[in-house]
């Protein structure tokens, strides 16, 4: 059987050529994120379709690749754009991309802790507007990390390598379910770790850092009752999904001093950023940037080739999130 392989956007040439391996690859000239009718057109036929962040798999575009469809392969860990539910209704396999992009999400996240206790942000903006300053006692003054408590709300891999990076600077760990009744689970505890609700770690944690799926559950999970319940000097840090956090209440609660900044990397609108937002020196933001070194997103795509290519070939792609006979 001849394998048509659709890609919603181009890969790099080390992945491509896994595919091409494979069966027929389709791609669009363009790098642009294509709207989902654009998406329904280019689908058509597929036996596989190899998706990004952005493009919205659902039922319709299953229904418009049709029967011949076996795989859909994200090119991200996350996999909140693709319907699984739909995929497992029509049998047709999910993966996406775990592992490869922990590293560079920990050591991201990390950097945003950093910038935002530090007020690095804004510092290097008073430079650039070309403002006088001295060195003195008093002057921009941050918050140290040694001895605060980070709170990981997601106890997953990315969450496990942001709290071995803090623990590496002198805090303490404390983690959460994202969901606020589960029992706390101390699996995987680093020294100096321990699980918590997420309920006590909103209301302890000096820095709440997310690193949970976003799932229906998730969605505003950090919302005005959590903001109102951290710490008034706790910084909020976010490199797992925008929608997770509700953005509007986020501004409220920096306007209103209730927590001391937020580091974001996601957004809940991408590519907007919430008016005002961006106003606010206690805010740091960046777009999009965890996974973003040119090893791991390279070691992402090929990841997202080998899934296709393995279970076209009918073995058990490496990292799958639903495949046919999983339940
Ligand atoms: C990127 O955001 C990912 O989930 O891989």
């Amino acid at each position: 059987m001849s394998e048509r392989i659709v890609l919603t956007r181009p890969l790099p040439p080390s992945a491509r050529a896994i595919l091409e391996a494979a069966g027929e690859v389709v791609a669009p000239d363009g790098i642009e994120p294509l709207a989902p009718d654009a998406i329904r057109r280019l689908v058509p036929g597929a036996t596989a379709i190899v998706a990004q962040l952005y493009d919205t798999i659902d039922g319709e575009v299953l229904d418009a690749a049709g029967e011949e469809l076996r795989i859909v392969a994200n090119v991200a860990a996350g996999y909140n754009n693709i319907d699984v539910a739909a995929a497992k209704a029509r049998g047709v396999a999910v993966t996406n991309t775990p592992g490869v992009l922990t590293d560079a999400t920990a050591d991201l996240a990390l950097a945003l802790i950093l910038t935002v206790t530090r007020r690095l942000g804004e510092g290097e903006r008073l430079l650039r507007r070309g403002e006088p300053w001295s060195w003195d006692l008093e002057f921009m003054l941050g918050t140290g990390l040694r001895g605060r408590t980070l709170g990981v709300v997601g106890w997953g891999q990315i969450g496990r390598a942001v709290a071995d990076r803090a623990l590496a600077f002198g805090m303490r760990v404390v983690h959460a379910s994202a969901r606020p009744d589960a029992e706390p689970r101390g699996e995987g505890d680093p020294p100096g770790g321990a699980a918590t609700s997420l309920d006590e770690l909103i209301r302890t944690a000096d820095v709440v850092s997310l690193h949970c799926p976003l799932t229906p559950e998730t969605r505003h999970l950090i919302n005005a009752e959590r903001f109102a319940a951290m710490r008034s000097d706790a910084f909020l840090v976010n490199t797992s999904r925008g929608p997770i956090v509700d953005e509007e209440a986020l501004l409220a609660a920096l306007r209103e001093g209730r927590i001391a900044g937020a580091a974001l990397d996601v957004f809940e609108r991408e590519p907007a950023v919430t008016p005002g937002l961006l106003e606010l020196e206690n805010v740091v933001a960046v777009p999009h940037l965890g996974s973003a070194t040119r090893e791991t997103r390279e070691a992402m795509a090929r990841l997202a080739a080998e899934n296709v290519a393995a279970y076209l070939a009918g073995r058990t792609p490496p990292t799958p999130v639903w495949t046919p006979g999983d339940d």
